[in-house]
């Protein structure tokens, strides 16, 4: 196993009704910006609730983060913080709502250029003002980890960023409030967590029993339970361990002393840069297709994935890899979800600009060993066309 520092400081609130905490966790002093998506936390009733545990704070309410949040959308709520004084930031959301806050709070207290905290990756990040979340959709860990991913536009670009100064500093998890998501949305959230799992995961050996024995559970956990969740959709126990998986699959747990990959996700950002394909099937278009292209490289794991995931144990070594890499396919078409890139209208041409994308933001040596070249890169979505 590799060396690693593990230290996450952010505290989880998991269960029914656990928005009435929210009045024990934000300071009593506190002026409070609200921040929230396109509409959905307002019909669902989820607003209602956090604006009645956050009692009597002044709140003010910035409302209208778009999924795959935009930059400039980003920068009025900093101008609002300054006009108001605001002390802390609440995003009741999804992970856009979540990335776009940690950007929020990064960005209202940098000084100098804004962008510069993408060109740095984060690193121009020195301190950032607290947030807690209230998360509606179980998928992209971002409620409990120190990532986020910022849409710029008119630049084309869908980039990252982690900072230490960004987690949030609490988090509540009610299972219940993840109900009322359409099936898009379910499929979207098992597909993009399951999918972090596996980029943590399907590299090479180290030894990381442990890490690899959650990742397996882990795995095992939304292929059970992400079509059980379309089906039933107000079953609890079903919706509560979906929606710990995901947090768990990007938290720092599983990736501790691990090689990792997130190749599926520099190209799948490009591809949703493009032309605003969900996140999540920009991934199950493109690992499928890693998956055979780096069949070599990631042979070792490969054939563990297929033993201890999919229960794959008969055949040769390249039928057992085949039958794995086919049964990830399937699952992502079980949850509905597409895996071509035809079927989000990409085609070769695209396939030259989203390549020339990933040249222009130095994502030139992607994967555990650096060997995702753009002309690497070019024949994993030629094969997923
Ligand atoms: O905008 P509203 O009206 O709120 O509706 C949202 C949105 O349209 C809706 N929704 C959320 N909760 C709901 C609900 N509808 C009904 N009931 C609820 N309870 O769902 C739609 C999608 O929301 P969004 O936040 O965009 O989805 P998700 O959580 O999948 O986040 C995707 C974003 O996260 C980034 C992705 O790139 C993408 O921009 N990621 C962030 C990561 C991180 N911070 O670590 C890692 C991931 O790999 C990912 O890149
Ligand atoms: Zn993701």
């Amino acid at each position: 196993m590799n060396n690693f520092d593990l230290h996450n400081p952010t505290r989880i609130l998991f269960g029914k009704g656990r928005i009435s905490d929210l009045d024990g966790q934000v300071p009593a002093d506190a002026k409070v910006l609200l921040l929230y998506g396109g509409g959905s936390a307002e019909r669902t009733g989820v607003l209602a609730q956090v604006r009645a545990a956050l009692g009597d704070r002044k709140v003010v309410e910035f409302g209208g983060i778009e999924p795959n949040p935009r930059y400039a959308t980003a920068l009025k709520a900093v101008d609002v913080i300054k006009e108001n004084d605001i002390t802390f930031l609440l995003a009741v959301g999804g992970g856009s709502v979540i990335d776009a806050t940690k950007f929020i709070a990064a960005a209202a207290e940098l000084e100098g250029d804004v962008w510069d905290i993408f060109t740095s990756w984060g690193g121009a990040i020195k301190s950032a003002m607290p947030f807690g979340t209230v998360l509606t959709l179980p998928a992209t860990g971002s409620e409990m980890n120190p990532a986020s991913v910022i849409t710029h536009a008119e630049k084309g670009a869908k980039l990252p960023f982690m900072s230490s100064h960004c987690y949030p500093v609490f988090s509540i998890l009610d299972p219940e409030l993840t109900y009322t998501l359409p099936p898009r949305q379910i499929a979207n959230g098992v597909a993009d967590a399951f999918v972090h799992i596996i980029e943590q995961y399907l590299t090479y050996p180290v030894a990381a029993a442990v890490q690899d024995g959650f990742a397996e559970t882990l795995m095992r956990t939304l292929i059970d339970l992400g079509p059980k969740a379309m089906e039933t959709p107000n079953d609890y126990d079903t919706r509560a361990n979906v929606m710990w998986t995901a947090t768990l699959a990007l938290n720092g747990l599983i990736g501790a002393g691990v090689p990792h990959d997130w190749a599926s996700h520099m190209i799948g950002h490009e591809i949703t840069a493009l032309n605003d394909t969900d996140h999540a099937r920009t991934l199950a278009v493109v690992l499928p297709a890693l998956m055979q292209d780096q069949r070599g490289p990631k042979r070792e794991k490969l054939l563990q994935y297929a033993a201890n995931v999919w229960n794959i144990r008969e055949g040769s070594d390249d039928a057992r890899i085949d039958a794995a890499i086919d049964a990830t396919r399937n699952f992502f078409h079980a949850m509905g979800i597409d895996t071509r890139l035809g079927d989000y209208g990409v085609g070769p041409a695209e396939v030259d600009r989203i390549v020339a994308a990933l040249e222009s933001h130095g994502m030139v040596a992607l994967g555990e060993t650096k060997t995702i070249t753009p002309d690497v890169a070019r024949r994993i979505l030629t094969a997923a066309l």
